[in-house]
C-alpha cells in the first residue's frame, strides 16, 4: 500500500529550478492540435468503448517536450509526450497519454520517487578531453558535452541511479539515446501501462497502446541546434498544408507478461491490432486555454477500458490532479471528487 502523500511528493520532486510554477512541472513546453479519430473495422471486436464504435470522434492532442525546463530547447535529446483527449458521443471525454519511451523508469510509485530524487538536476560539469580518453580506455562512454547555456542536468543522477537499480536501466538507456524528433508527428508514442479492454463479445484482454506516425519516425535534424525553437512552428506549418496521421496500435499481452509493471517490456512478437487512425488538421488559435491550461489525466477512462493493477498508473491519477490544481489548470477531470 503506497504512502497516501506520495502523489504530492512526486509532483514536488519533479519541479526543476528552471521551471515555472504556473506551468506543468514536466512536459512543460507544448502545443495542441485538433482533429478526429476513426476506428478500424475490427476495433470494436476488441474494445467496446465509444470511440471504437462511433464512425468518427473529435480529439484534442497536446504534444510536449518531456523536460520541466520552461525555456524552449527543442533540440535537446529528450522524451516527448502526446496526450490525446477523445470527445465521446455522450459528451464525456477519455484520455490516452503517451510518450516516446516504450518503458517507464520504475515499477512502483516509491521506486519512481527514489529515481526522481536521484535525477534532480545538478550543476552540469563537462568532462575534459583527458577524462573522455580515460573513460574510453576503461570501456566507459564519456559524458556528452553540455548544450550551450545548459548549467543543470538530470543525467548524472539518473545514470548513477541506473548503476544501482537494474529495473531502471532499460528506461534510462533508452532516454539517454532518444535524441530530438524532426517533428512532433514524426515520432512513435507509447502509453506504457497495461490497460484492460472488453470486446463486443465481453472478452477481456490485457493490452498496451502505441501511436505510430504514418509519415514514419524521423529523428534528429542535423541543421538544428539544441537551443532551437522549431517543433511548434513546424507543426503549424505542416498542418496548414496537409493533415498528419497516426495509427493506434494495441498489443495484446499473454500469460506470463508483466501486466502491473511498465518498466518491463513484453516480447516483441505479441499480436498487435490496428485500432484506428488519428488525423490532425488544425492548431487551435487560443493556445493558452486549449493547451497551457488543459488538464489531462491517465485515469480518465470510459466503459470498455479499465486501468490495470499497475501502481504507477494509479498514483498518476492523483499526481496529475494535484499538479493541475497547483499550476491553476482548467479543472482536472478528477477535481470534483
Ligand atoms: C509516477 C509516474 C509519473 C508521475 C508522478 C508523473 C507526473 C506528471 C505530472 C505531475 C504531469 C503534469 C500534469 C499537469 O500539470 O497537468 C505530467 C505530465 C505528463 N506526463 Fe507524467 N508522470 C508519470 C508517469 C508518466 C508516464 C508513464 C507517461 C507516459 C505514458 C507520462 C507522460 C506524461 C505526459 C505526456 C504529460 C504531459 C500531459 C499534457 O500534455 O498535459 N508520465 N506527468
Amino acid at each position: 500500500m503506497s504512502d497516501p502523500g506520495i502523489a504530492e511528493k512526486l509532483v514536488e520532486v519533479l519541479h526543476r529550478p528552471d521551471g515555472d510554477p504556473t506551468m506543468r512541472p514536466v512536459h512543460t513546453i507544448g502545443i495542441s492540435a485538433t482533429g478526429y479519430f476513426k476506428p478500424s473495422p475490427i476495433a470494436r471486436n476488441f474494445c467496446a468503448a465509444d470511440h471504437f464504435n462511433a464512425e468518427k470522434t473529435d480529439v484534442i492532442v497536446r504534444f510536449s517536450n518531456g523536460s520541466g525546463c520552461a525555456i524552449v530547447h527543442d533540440g535537446w535529446s529528450d522524451v516527448r509526450g502526446m496526450a490525446v483527449r477523445f470527445h465521446l458521443s455522450d459528451s464525456t471525454d477519455t484520455d490516452l497519454i503517451a510518450m516516446t519511451l516504450p518503458e517507464f523508469f520504475a515499477p512502483t510509485p516509491e521506486t519512481f520517487l527514489e529515481f526522481a530524487e536521484a535525477a534532480r538536476p545538478k550543476p552540469y560539469e563537462a568532462e575534459t578531453p583527458w577524462q573522455k580518453i580515460l573513460n574510453y580506455l576503461q570501456l566507459m562512454l564519456p559524458k556528452r558535452d553540455p548544450y550551450p547555456g545548459e548549467t543543470i542536468s538530470p543525467d548524472e543522477g539518473a545514470i548513477g541511479f541506473a548503476d544501482n537499480n537494474a529495473y531502471s536501466q532499460l528506461g534510462i538507456l533508452q532516454a539517454a539515446q532518444i535524441g530530438a524528433p524532426t517533428s512532433y508527428v514524426r515520432a512513435a508514442y507509447h502509453a506504457v501501462h497495461t490497460f484492460v479492454v472488453t470486446g463486443s463479445d465481453g472478452t477481456r484482454r490485457w493490452v498496451r497502446f502505441s501511436w505510430q506516425p504514418i509519415a514514419g519516425v524521423l529523428r534528429t535534424d542535423p541543421t538544428k541546434t539544441p537551443d532551437d525553437d522549431y517543433l511548434r512552428a513546424e507543426l503549424r506549418a505542416r498542418l496548414a498544408k496537409e493533415p498528419a496521421r497516426f495509427s493506434l496500435m494495441m498489443t495484446i499481452g499473454e500469460v506470463g507478461d508483466d501486466f502491473g509493471n511498465s518498466s518491463r517490456p513484453w516480447p516483441p512478437h505479441r499480436k498487435r491490432i490496428m485500432m484506428g487512425t488519428l488525423t490532425l488538421n488544425a492548431v487551435p488559435e487560443d493556445q493558452f486555454a486549449q493547451c497551457e491550461k488543459l488538464s489531462f489525466n491517465p485515469g480518465l477512462l470510459t466503459d470498455g477500458i479499465e486501468a490495470s493493477d499497475d501502481p504507477v498508473l494509479k498514483v498518476r491519477i492523483a499526481s496529475y490532479k494535484i499538479s493541475s490544481e497547483w499550476r491553476g489548470g482548467s479543472p482536472c477531470p478528477f477535481s470534483e471528487g
